[in-house]
Order: structure tokens, then C-alpha cells, then sequence
């Protein structure tokens, strides 16, 4: 393995400074900053990922939580604020008022935030949960579009699907209404947000996948079947709510994903407080910095009086705010280094799949053509329609697709609809009207019943 480049900085800071005895104090100092930052997330930095914690946004107006969290975190996850029912109350209506708090919370402190979680079998609304079949699938997907639509941009990565598979040996999907709905309701899911979402990181997120067991690599065989099939899947996280050790391959598990070209995050860290939480949080860390994929960690709340695991003191910071052992474990093991996190451009993830209809001859001067891909399931679907300018700029389009009868768009986005039913027509919005030559745009819609067929018309003016 190379030298972390950490390690390599540190020497050449060295020797400088002993070759120049008049600046050796001043050498000194930027090594000791470069070396070992003093907050969770400038050390975590210094290899190209994050520390992030999950928060609440009933705590913001507490100063010791708020002090914290700026001080020391560089991500942060809504503890419940982007879970469905918090931001679709009633079905159709939409509140985002407290995962927005949040959104506003990380956004300003300069750091990313995660969104939890689009789909989840629990804390999933009480509507939902009267729900089955096309009438539940169709209200799923609506949801991953519509929340994902409006954090489009500021989202560094969705947990798209959380908690899908069992616990126990069979390494198979949990049972839920969502799954009822079909097996594929997760990468409907996908593919729903990063049509929503091109530029978020797609993750798929659950617990007790801490060392290679039966239901760790139930969730390994579905990443490599998504990555093989065009399934956009960028990053699993780990949600890691540990008791009193981990297992010894919990390194290895990390890496045997990484190995499948996605991403891997530590989620929702928390450590059952007892004679080795300090050795625990730091052998978690060390293996995150192992792995060239680990992008980061995030802890599941910030103090011990802030936990969900009530009365377990699971965190780095005590009720009062101090910085407990684990804390200094985690920070060392961060200023230790690894390799450094490959940087990424825009979304890792293949296009989607193949358009089922497409523009056969090259649009004319002046003119404009469209493509429809489809994302289908039983009794529904979403569309993603590319428009592409021919070798004139286009000013403005309209594209026209004919729907089999019986089915009907419920929404569409980035552009907008006449009509519902049989020949609709969509429009460019003000932002994308203006194609140069050559180049393209996306406009998407959602319908019940089958997509359309043919290859839609497109005019330009
Ligand atoms: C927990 C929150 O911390 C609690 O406040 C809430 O009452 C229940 O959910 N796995 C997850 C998290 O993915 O969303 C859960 O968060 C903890 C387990």
C-alpha cells in the first residue's frame, strides 16, 4: 500500500524545518495544523472526506448543541425531518419547513448534508400504510420525486431506500407493504431520484451489516446486480448502532462494496457505552480511513442526552458537552490518515436504461426531436424525455406523446403539461427553453397505466 499522503507531508515539513533553523518554529506550527487538525471534521478533511453527525431541528436554538456542532461537524443528517412522514403528513401535501431548518443549518455552516431517508417501512405515514399494490406504488415513487425534486442541488447523498432486507440467515428482503408492491420497488426508487436528482449520491442504507453475514451480502448481491444493470446506485451506507465490539471483518465488508464501484459511508454511528466504546469508535474510524471509498462517518447525535438509545451514553460528548474518550480516540485515529478519498465528478453512476424509443433520423435545421425513457412498473411509471436541438438553437419546444387509453399523468417536471389523457402535450419552462445547437435538455413526468410507445414529436420554435 502507497505511504498515506499525510505521512509524506509530515516528512517533507520535517526536514524543512530542521534544514532552516530560523523558521523551524514557524514550520513546526503548520505541520502540527496540517497534521492533527483539532475538530472531527477538519481531521477528516485532510484526507477528502466528512464527520457528520445527525441532528435535530428542535435543538438549534440550544447554544451548547448548535456550539458543538459548528465547531466540530462538517456533515449532517435530519434525525427525522426528511423521513416521509414528517414531509408528506397527509398524502399529496408536502411540509418541509423542518428538514429545510436542517438544510439551511448544514448548508450554512459550509458542510454536506445527507438526506434520510426517501423510503422506509417504518415512520412512513399512517396513509401510506392503509396503502398496497399500484395505488402504494405510485404514491412511493410520487414521494422520492417530489422530495428529491425539492433538495435537487443541495443534497450530497440520499438514502433512498432504508432497512429493505431481514435480519437472520436468509440474507433475503424484509417483509413490508413496499416490498408487497413488487421486488423491484427499489430500483424504481433509484431511478425515480436520480431522474429527480442527477447529482446526489444514491445510497442504500441499513443496520447489522457490520462483518460479511447472511444479510450484508443478501444487500451485496443487489449492488452488484443494480451496478451490472444500469441501476443508479452510487453508495451503501452502514448504519453501525454498535454494542460492545464489532466484528473482525467489519473492514473487510466495507472494502468488499467499495469493490463493487460504489461509494460506502458510515451512517448512524453510535457505540454502546461500556468498558471498550473508546477502542470501538476508534477501530470503526481506522477501518473507514482504510478504505479509499469510505467518503465518511456520521455519528447518530451529538451528546449522550441527545441519543435515541436512551440511557446507553453512546455518543462522543457527554450530556454536558465535554469531549468524552471516544472522542479522542475517533479524532487520533482521523489524524492518523489513510488514502486519500478518489475524487468524484458529478454522479458515478452509468446512465440508466436504454431508451425504448428513439429519434431514428437526425433532427433538421431549426427543428428539435425527442427521446422517452421509461421507468415502468405494474400499473404505472415514470418518464424521462430528452429533447436534443438540431443544428439550429432552439427558442422554446413543445413535445407531444400519445398515451394508451386508461392511463393518465399525475406530475410532471421541468415542464408543463396540457391535458392529462390520450395526445398531451408538455412545454419548456422558462429556464429550459433555450437549447444551443446540437445540445439538450430533460423534462420528466409520471403516469398510471403503460407509457407511451411511439416516439414522441417534438416542435420547436
Ligand atoms: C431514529 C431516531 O433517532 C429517533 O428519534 C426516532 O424516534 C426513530 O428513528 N435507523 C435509522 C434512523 O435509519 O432513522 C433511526 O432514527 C434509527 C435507526
Amino acid at each position: 500500500m502507497n505511504p498515506p499522503s499525510i505521512f509524506r507531508r509530515r516528512r517533507v515539513l520535517l526536514l524543512s524545518a530542521a534544514a532552516a533553523g530560523a523558521v523551524l518554529a514557524a514550520s513546526v506550527a503548520v505541520a502540527s495544523t496540517a497534521e492533527a487538525a483539532s475538530t472531527l471534521g477538519a481531521s477528516a478533511a485532510q484526507s477528502g472526506r466528512y464527520f457528520g453527525a445527525a441532528i435535530a431541528a428542535g435543538k438549534l436554538g440550544d447554544a451548547n448543541y448548535t456550539g458543538i456542532l459548528t465547531r466540530e461537524f462538517n456533515a449532517v443528517t435530519p434525525e427525522n425531518e426528511m423521513k416521509w412522514d414528517a414531509t408528506e403528513p397527509s398524502q399529496g401535501r408536502f411540509t418541509y419547513t423542518n428538514g429545510d431548518r436542517i438544510l439551511n443549518q448544514g448548508l450554512s455552516n459550509g458542510s454536506k448534508v445527507r438526506g434520510h431517508a426517501l423510503l422506509w417501512h417504518n415512520q412512513e405515514p399512517s396513509w401510506a400504510q392503509s396503502l398496497s399494490g399500484s395505488a402504494l406504488r405510485n404514491a412511493a415513487i410520487n414521494h422520492v420525486t417530489q422530495v428529491a425534486t425539492h433538495y435537487k442541488g443541495k443534497i450530497y447523498a440520499w438514502d433512498v431506500v432504508n432497512e429493505a432486507f431481514a435480519d437472520g440467515g436468509g440474507g433475503g428482503r424484509r417483509d413490508s407493504n413496499l416490498q408487497r408492491t413488487g421486488n423491484d420497488w427499489i430500483e424504481a426508487a433509484f431511478r425515480a431520484a436520480h431522474t429527480a436528482d442527477p447529482n446526489a449520491k444514491l445510497c442504500y442504507n441499513d443496520y447489522n451489516t457490520d462483518g460479511v453475514n447472511a444479510k450484508s451480502t443478501g444487500i451485496y448481491n443487489m449492488v452488484r446486480d443494480f451496478k451490472s444493470r444500469g441501476v443508479p446506485i452510487d453508495c451503501v451506507g452502514f448504519q453501525s448502532h454498535l454494542g460492545t465490539g464489532i466484528p473482525g471483518d467489519y473492514q473487510a465488508n466495507l472494502q468488499r462494496f467499495a469493490d463493487l464501484g460504489v461509494d460506502v459511508q458510515i451512517t448512524e454511528l453510535d457505540v454502546a457505552q461500556g468498558g471498550n466504546q473508546a477502542s470501538v469508535y476508534g477501530s470503526v474510524t481506522r477501518a473507514c480511513m482504510a478504505v479509499a471509498r469510505c467518503t465518511g462517518i456520521t455519528v447518530w447525535g451529538i451528546r449522550d442526552s441527545d441519543s435515541w438509545r436512551t440511557g446507553e451514553n453512546p455518543l462522543l460528548f457527554d450530556n454536558s458537552g465535554n469531549k468524552k474518550a471516544a472522542y479522542t480516540s475517533v479524532l487520533n485515529a482521523l489524524n492518523a490518515g489513510g488514502p486519500t478519498v478518489p475524487p468524484t465528478s458529478g454522479p458515478t453512476s452509468p446512465p440508466t436504461s436504454p431508451p425504448t424509443s428513439g429519434p431514428t433520423t437526425p433532427p433538421s435545421a431549426g427543428a428539435c426531436s425527442a427521446s422517452v425513457t421509461l421507468n415502468s412498473w405494474n400499473g404505472g411509471y415514470t418518464a424521462t424525455v430528452k429533447v436534443t436541438a438540431g443544428s439550429a438553437a432552439v427558442n422554446g419546444w413543445a413535445v407531444t406523446v400519445n398515451l394508451p387509453s386508461g392511463g393518465a399523468v399525475t406530475n410532471a417536471w421541468n415542464a408543463t403539461s396540457s391535458g392529462t389523457s390520450g395526445t398531451v402535450t408538455f412545454a419548456n419552462v422558462s429556464y429550459n427553453g433555450q437549447i444551443p445547437a446540437g445540445g439538450s435538455t430533460e423534462f420528466g413526468f409520471q403516469g398510471t397505466g403503460s407509457g407511451p410507445s411511439a416516439t414522441p414529436t417534438c416542435r420547436a420554435s
